[in-house]
């Protein structure tokens, strides 16, 4: 199979008969009503956050039915109708590399005695298109602490479980798998990067990264990587799978821009998922909105070299 890449985003009515859009829709409804009557799932104790932003967030359905997970194929539907047959429990992650006290924990282990805040978050794709949601999760910070980050780990380096007979989309080479991530040391450390465990107060569902995945709402949403079974603490900065899929498209840094265009498509306005059928597009904002927080990480960088 050729690889796909990124495509700049395009409506649902744009590429999908109007009758198989509309029993989508409806499948989705009885599916979210379905969820809604079954059994009581366990609400996560969050905290309020004043990083939250007061943007109304997306509805569940429109977080959980529209997303990429190219582990469980390219279709932004792929992941809500194949993503149930991981098993995400029980699970462990290894923090290794450049630390005082590396070990393997199970999720419970690796977060426990962390603040567990609701962070609703602007979200905001390298295709153009933008959500709002609240996520459950702790800073990525606070997980790096106490494992004891060395004083020559400079960067962060992530990866996803490789599970090819219950990821389909690993059985073919896509992308190289298992999806890798990164930051800088500065990056990861920052109050904004969170590891989430879960979205509207519940477990995190399937389709968006469980049972734990990164969020770092400054940059693309490609930077967040899901189904983590490895942070590790290194010296030069590691290999990320976009980035080694096409290194002219997609940069270690991927700060989201709009002054910076992806060579194939403008980034300089966004579609917001659920706005409606005739809502317009909105202008990009350099950092998402969130340049108070992090522009000073990157005084004195070519934003345009190191994209
Ligand atoms: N993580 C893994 N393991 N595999 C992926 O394909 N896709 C990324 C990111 N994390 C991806 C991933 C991309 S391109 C985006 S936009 C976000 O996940 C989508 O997150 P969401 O589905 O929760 O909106």
């Amino acid at each position: 199979m050729m690889p796909q890449h990124f495509k700049p985003d395009l409506r649902w009515s744009d590429t999908t008969p109007k009758h198989v859009f509309l029993n989508r829709r409806r499948f989705i409804a009885a599916a979210t009503a379905a969820l809604a009557a079954g059994p009581a799932m366990a609400r996560l104790q969050t905290l309020p956050s004043a990083y939250s932003t007061d943007e109304a967030p997306n509805s569940l359905e429109d977080i959980t039915s529209y997303n990429n997970y190219y582990e469980f194929g390219t279709g932004k539907g792929d992941p809500a109708a194949a993503a149930g047959a991981l098993a995400t429990s029980p699970w462990t992650v290894t923090v290794d590399g450049l630390v005082d006290r590396p070990g393997t924990y199970s999720v419970e282990e690796l977060i426990a005695g962390l603040p567990l805040e609701e962070r609703i978050y602007r979200f905001r794709c390298v295709e153009a298109w933008s959500m709002i949601v609240p996520w459950a999760g702790v800073e990525l910070s606070g997980v790096l602490k106490r494992a004891g980050v060395r004083p020559g780990a400079k960067f962060v380096a992530f990866q996803t479980v490789m599970r090819p007979e219950e990821m389909p989309g690993q059985r073919s080479p896509i992308l190289d798998w298992p999806y890798r991530e990164g930051l800088r040391i500065d990056e990861a450390m920052n109050p904004l990067t969170i590891l989430a465990t879960g979205l509207y107060g519940e477990p995190m569902p399937n389709q968006n990264g469980a049972p734990i995945r990164l969020v770092v709402p400054w940059k693309y949403g490609f930077k967040s990587i899901k189904a983590i079974v490895r942070i590790s603490l290194v010296a030069d900065q590691p290999p990320t799978t976009w980035n080694m899929m096409a290194p002219q498209e997609y940069g270690f840094y991927s700060n989201v821009n709009p002054e910076v265009d992806h060579p194939r498509w403008s980034q300089a306005t966004e579609r917001r998922i659920g706005a409606g059928l005739f809502a317009g597009r909105q202008d990009t904002i350099k950092f998402n909105g969130y340049g108070e927080y992090v522009a000073d990480m990157y005084a004195g960088m070519d934003l345009a070299k190191f994209y």
